[in-house]
């Protein structure tokens, strides 16, 4: 039970929640939603199967992970290298969207006091100084954690924030569903309409799944390190994944009706050509809007809350993200738990200090590190260990927690799935969406 609320904690994050619901809305609607589904299902919970066992069968982080089971031999350190590189440089921009979560719940607080001068100044989201000071205070706490050890703290946060966002999640819905002009975004939202599907948006739903599953770097080769062998790794993985899939798709039942709404109501969310004016931002534009409409209490009780949850939800997230160095360099350079954490939270701090004060950057981190580097990485983990350290020996470490697997219908099909499926799918994907072929 640790492990899947600490990986689901991992999983669940903005990606769910400010991530999916943006690429809905800039990629075709329902449409993304199906392809999404398929590339969290057909790819993404076959490699989170692969990082797992790699990680428990070496109690490595992802640079020794590779360097174990490869034999030392650098080209195969390199995947774990590659995968570290992805995740500094998405906790840097992650950290500055989980500061504006927190900025927000000031903003909530400001509206029902009816200062609303100070709600919009500090819930201005292109405000240098304020992202710097946001993103300072959520690294802060991140490295905190990361300093107490992880598993208490994790667990502690997910068992409880995890249920609560999920019923306010839905009371939500509930309420937006009902408002009038809601269904054209219901439409938009669940009837795909398929000849929206171009190459592109595979590529930006791959690299969602990818994200959203925190896979493709290796942080669940390190949570995969912790992880007891009396556990059933794809049982386990199973969890993890309907729980992630789950939370993002209510996000965008929420998401997609309230912008709609707010469209319908003079907020300008589409340009004249239907583009999204300001995707990084979406939700934080979109959402105070329905906030605000339930007014007084209930709308401070509701988005205070929100925001709230939304930030546990990145800090559980942004924990992994700089597990993954830290416990690098610890095992692989001897650092002590303390500098390490210190020395890299800081030096991640630097970069999003840099976003902060430029936050178009985020699309373009966005496009390079999530759409390109980790199915990349998840391309290399499935090769790595379908065709080097085998699949064979996978199930074997596998069947430690799950005793009967090499007779069940997974160890037939899941060796498929990480040998040829998925990293046919992904390598097509890529140059289909880069424009290679
Ligand atoms: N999965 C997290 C989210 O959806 O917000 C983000 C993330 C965490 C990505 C950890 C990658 C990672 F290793």
């Amino acid at each position: 039970m640790g492990f899947i609320l600490a990986a689901a904690g991992s999983a669940v994050g903005l990606g769910n929640i400010w991530g999916f619901p943006t690429q809905v809305a800039s990629n075709g609607g329902a449409a993304f939603l199906f392809i999404y589904l398929l590339c969290a299902f057909a790819i993404g919970f076959p490699v989170m199967v692969a990082e797992i066992t790699m990680g428990r069968k070496t109690g490595r982080n992802p640079v020794g992970a590779f360097k174990v089971l490869g034999n030392n031999k650098l080209v195969y350190s390199a995947i774990g290298m590659w995968g570290l590189i992805c995740g500094v440089m998405i906790l840097a921009f992650y950290t500055v969207i989980a500061g504006w979560t927190v900025s927000y719940v000031f903003e909530e607080v400001f509206f029902y006091l009816g200062m609303t001068d100070w709600a919009s100044w500090i819930s201005n989201t292109g405000n240098g100084p304020i992202n710097a000071v946001f993103a300072t205070v959520f690294m802060g706490a991140t490295i905190s954690i990361i300093l107490g050890g992880v598993s208490d703290g994790i667990e502690r946060a997910t068992k409880f924030m995890m249920p609560l966002l999920l019923i306010i999640l839905v009371v939500m819905i509930g309420y937006v569903v009902l408002q009038p002009g809601a269904g054209v975004g219901l439409e938009v939202y669940l009837f795909p309409d398929f000849s929206k599907v171009t190459p592109d948006l595979v590529l930006s739903a791959m690299g969602q799944a990818f994200f959203s599953l925190s896979l493709g770097m290796g942080a669940l080769i390190t949570y995969g390190s912790y992880l007891s062998k009396k556990e059933n790794i794809p049982e386990a993985a199973a969890y993890v994944t309907l729980m992630d899939a789950f939370i993002a798709f209510l996000a965008g039942l929420l998401v997609i009706p309230t912008m709609y709404m707010a469209q319908a109501q003079g907020v300008p969310i589409f340009d004249d050509s239907g583009n999204l004016l300001a995707s990084a931002a979406l939700i934080f534009q979109v959402l105070p809007e329905l906030f605000h409409e339930m007014g007084g209490l209930l709308g401070l009780i509701f988005g205070g809350t929100f925001f709230f949850l939304l930030s546990i939800a990145a800090l559980t997230s942004t924990i992994s993200l700089l597990e993954v160095p830290v416990s690098y360099a610890i095992d692989e350079h001897g650092l002590k738990r303390k500098s390490a954490a210190t020395y890299i939270g800081g030096g991640v701090l630097a970069i999003s200090l840099i976003i902060s004060f430029d936050t178009s950057l985020i699309d373009h981190f966005v496009f390079i590190f999530n759409e390109i580097g980790l199915p990349l990485g998840g391309f290399l983990i499935c090769l790595f260990l379908g065709y080097y350290w085998k699949t064979d020996n996978a199930l074997a470490e596998m069947q430690e927690g799950y005793p009967t697997v090499m007779t069940s219908f997974f160890a037939r099909v899941w060796p498929v799935f990480v040998k040829v499926i998925a990293p046919l799918a992904i390598l097509y994907n890529l140059l289909s969406g880069l424009g290679i072929i």
